[in-house]
């Protein structure tokens, strides 16, 4: 529990972000990926977020010889993943929990997987049911849906699965269990979800290809992956906090350094330029995906928007995006994101509770919400544990002030998030 004030503060401001956390998607996966190879993996940039060190701890207690300065990390993995004598705490990762029962579900032995609280309460159903179709075992709370799960891996069968799911963490988990199965398998999802997982692990070697159809065929693997030599980009949805903060702060201008612009991470941004801020992406360079600058600057009052395309493309901005709503021209609708009820709070609930304690008008809906734009005002917000709940908040601050409870979660994504704020105004 960490309580912090916002002051409000209305100046403008010229930011250069290039220490922007590093991508929490791709972090993870870094960590879990470089168990599929023989060879020792150099990660740069790592992630140290509570999130993606679970991971980095996971794999070290599955065999993995871990080094690391810093941000620099070197895995190398052992020659047989080996069965831990202890639980595996995914603390508050939900793409750690998913990954790891889809990586785990293959390999010979006993694992339980946990987490804290939050994850403890949140669906792993998705998962669970359709990789016991294909052999696994799982089993936890509540018929195998909540956390601690208890895996007993083996061997698994090839499949064909249409995911009802529009979810990088439920393909992931099939990939990695794709690549351990007897046969060729084949995923698909109706929205391309976020696809760090196909990049990199084409890019280490294996053959995950999606047809003309949009299936992904995922050939099981007959040789150790190359290693990973990577340099992990900022990421896209931490660094739209400072997006957001831009286009609602007069005169201002932030460029984000060094990000990843994979189109499915970006959308959020395309959102707020349609609101009216304007927006450029400068793409650099092409590690597994593209990476490069995106530049923010203040061009007016924003104008209301609706959101029900692509939603699992900015599924999580959409809590910082619900703040330049709020401060935007007219009613802003948010459609077909039911998602947002299982991520790290049941979104919709605590982004309307904290609008509301902030003076805003809402209608809620069962899969989103309507926000009317007004005045914000100054308030206390539950963050609920929620990282991204306490971060878009502190960002409403700027404009009208705000005490935030329960930020400690902000570790566990973006660990520097008041350092950089604090650069733009003053925290206490
Ligand atoms: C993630 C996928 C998304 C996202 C999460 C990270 C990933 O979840 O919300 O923060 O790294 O695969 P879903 O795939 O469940 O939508």
């Amino acid at each position: 529990m960490r309580t912090i004030s916002i002051q409000q503060h209305s100046k403008s401001f010229d930011l250069e972000c290039s220490d922007i956390a590093p991508d929490k998607s791709i972090s993870h996966r870094c960590a879990m990926f470089s168990l599929l190879s023989n060879k020792t993996s150099i990660i740069k940039n790592f992630l140290l977020g509570e999130d993606t060190l679970s991971s980095l701890s996971i794999a070290e207690q599955l065999g993995a010889k871990i080094l690391r300065e810093g941000s620099n990390v070197t895995i190398t993995p052992p020659k047989k993943l080996s069965e831990p004598n202890n639980i595996l705490d995914c603390g508050n990762a939900g793409t750690g929990m998913r990954l790891y029962a889809g990586l785990l579900a293959g390999i010979e032995g006993s694992f339980i997987l946990t987490g804290d609280k939050y994850l403890r309460s949140r669906p792993m159903n998705r998962v669970a049911i359709p990789l016991r179709d294909i052999g696994a075992k799982i089993d936890g709370r509540e018929n195998g849906n909540l956390a601690p799960l208890a895996i007993r891996g083996g061997k698994l069968n090839s499949f064909r699965y249409n995911s009802p799911i529009d979810s990088a963490q439920v393909k992931s988990a099939f990939i990695l269990a794709g690549l351990q199965a007897d046969k060729t398998s084949y995923y698909k999802e109706d929205l391309l979800s976020r696809d760090h997982t196909e990049r990199m692990l084409r890019g280490m070697g294996a053959i995950v290809e999606t047809n003309d159809e949009g299936w992904i065929e995922i050939q099981p693997l007959s040789t150790p992956l190359k290693p990973l030599k990577i340099t992990v980009p900022a990421d896209p949805s931490s660094g739209f906090f400072f997006a957001v903060a831009t286009a609602i702060t007069p005169n201002s201008k932030t460029v984000i350094k060094n990000v990843t612009l994979n189109p499915t991470r970006i959308e959020a941004y395309k959102v707020l330029e349609k609101m009216g801020a304007n927006i450029s992406f400068v793409e650099k360079e092409n590690i597994y995906e593209p990476i490069g600058d995106i530049e923010i600057t203040y061009n007016g009052k924003l104008s209301a928007v609706t959101v029900e395309k692509n939603i699992a493309w900015l599924i999580d901005e959409l809590p910082a995006l619900s703040i330049a709503m709020a401060m935007a021209n007219g009613t802003s609708i948010v459609k077909n994101a039911k998602e947002l009820r299982v991520k790290e709070s049941d979104r919709i609930s605590t982004v309307l509770e904290g609008l509301n304690s902030c003076g805003i008008e809402t209608i809620e809906h069962e899969d989103g919400y309507e926000v009317v734009g007004g005045e914000l005002s100054s308030a206390t917000i539950n963050s609920y544990g929620d990282h991204r709940i306490a971060m878009s908040f502190a960002i409403a601050g700027i404009n009208c002030g705000m005490k935030i409870e329960d930020t400690a979660c902000i570790d566990t994504s973006f660990p520097n998030f008041f350092e950089i704020l604090s650069q733009i105004t003053t925290i206490e």
